[in-house]
């Protein structure tokens, strides 16, 4: 699915990754765990295509194809879906409006006609419900005035609609209540695939309780210093980033 071979990133002259190693397969479950600054919300970005980033060395390979000679939207139409850190406002348009247009520009991309208006009502109806997002905030303009908590079930809802093959989530789980975690979760859970694969991006080991992860990586200043399977998350639950990143 994925693949990123010593990747070095720069921004503004500052090198951010420096180093970056990861191979993501089909079906598989990746958390990334790290401390603030490390380099994670940067990763992310540069695989969604984001501006402004220098590829300082190394490549990205996705489904075989060279990952940096995509654009964003291309990225996006060939399955990379990203949820943000902190999701944008966008005032003046309406969140399933929003929803819809991103469909449908994935179906043109796919060559398929747009979604069927009673089709997409049927839709996002049941989508919404599924993770207790009421029609009502659907109406509202996208983001705007929404909790932080609020906002990142949107970017689920948005990422279930997608059906994405590589989902990258960053730090979804920060700002939901116990119920809301747990509901997205269990969206997140309902879409795993053999044929997908997800970057769960996260600070909490509570989170991967839910989302079992295949493996956890622990990134520090720019690149990866451990991978293990889960019992990692719980080992630096236990001990802390300092501790880990010295023993690795
Ligand atoms: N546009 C920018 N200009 C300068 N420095 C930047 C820019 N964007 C990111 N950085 C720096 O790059 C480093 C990595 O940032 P990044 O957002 O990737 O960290 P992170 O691991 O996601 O942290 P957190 O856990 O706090 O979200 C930080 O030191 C940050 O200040
Ligand atoms: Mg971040």
């Amino acid at each position: 699915m994925l693949e990123i071979k010593n990747l070095c990133v720069s921004i503004e002259d500052k090198q951010i990754l420096k180093g970056m190693n990861l191979k993501i397969n089909d079906g598989e479950v990746h958390a990334l765990m790290g401390p603030n600054g490390s380099g994670k919300s940067t990763l992310s970005y540069v695989l969604s295509g984001k501006e402004g980033y220098e590829i300082v060395s190394g490549s990205i390979h996705y489904n075989g194809r060279d990952l940096l000679n995509l654009d964003v939207d291309e990225r996006a139409n060939e399955g990379i879906f990203l949820a943000f850190q902190y999701p944008m406002e966008i005032p003046g348009v309406q969140t399933s409006f929003f929803l819809k247009t991103a469909i449908n520009a994935k179906r043109k991309y796919q060559g398929l006609d747009e979604i069927d208006a009673l089709e997409f009502a049927k839709l996002i109806k049941s989508k919404a419900g599924d993770l207790d997002i009421s029609p009502e905030m659907l109406k509202r303009d996208l983001n705007v005035n929404y909790s932080g908590g609020e906002k990142k079930k949107q970017e689920i809802l948005q990422m279930s609609l997608l059906d994405p093959s590589m989902a990258i989530l960053d730090e979804t789980d920060s700002g939901l209540d116990i119920d809301a975690l747990r509901i997205v979760s269990e969206g997140v859970n309902k879409l795993r695939t053999p044929n997908n694969a997800f970057l769960v991006i996260t600070h909490y080991q509570r989170l991967l309780n839910y989302i079992k992860p295949d493996f956890v990586h622990i990134i520090a200043d720019g690149k990866i210093v451990k991978s293990g399977d889960f019992s990692l998350a719980l080992e630096l639950e236990e001990k802390g980033y300092d501790e880990i990143s010295k023993s690795a």
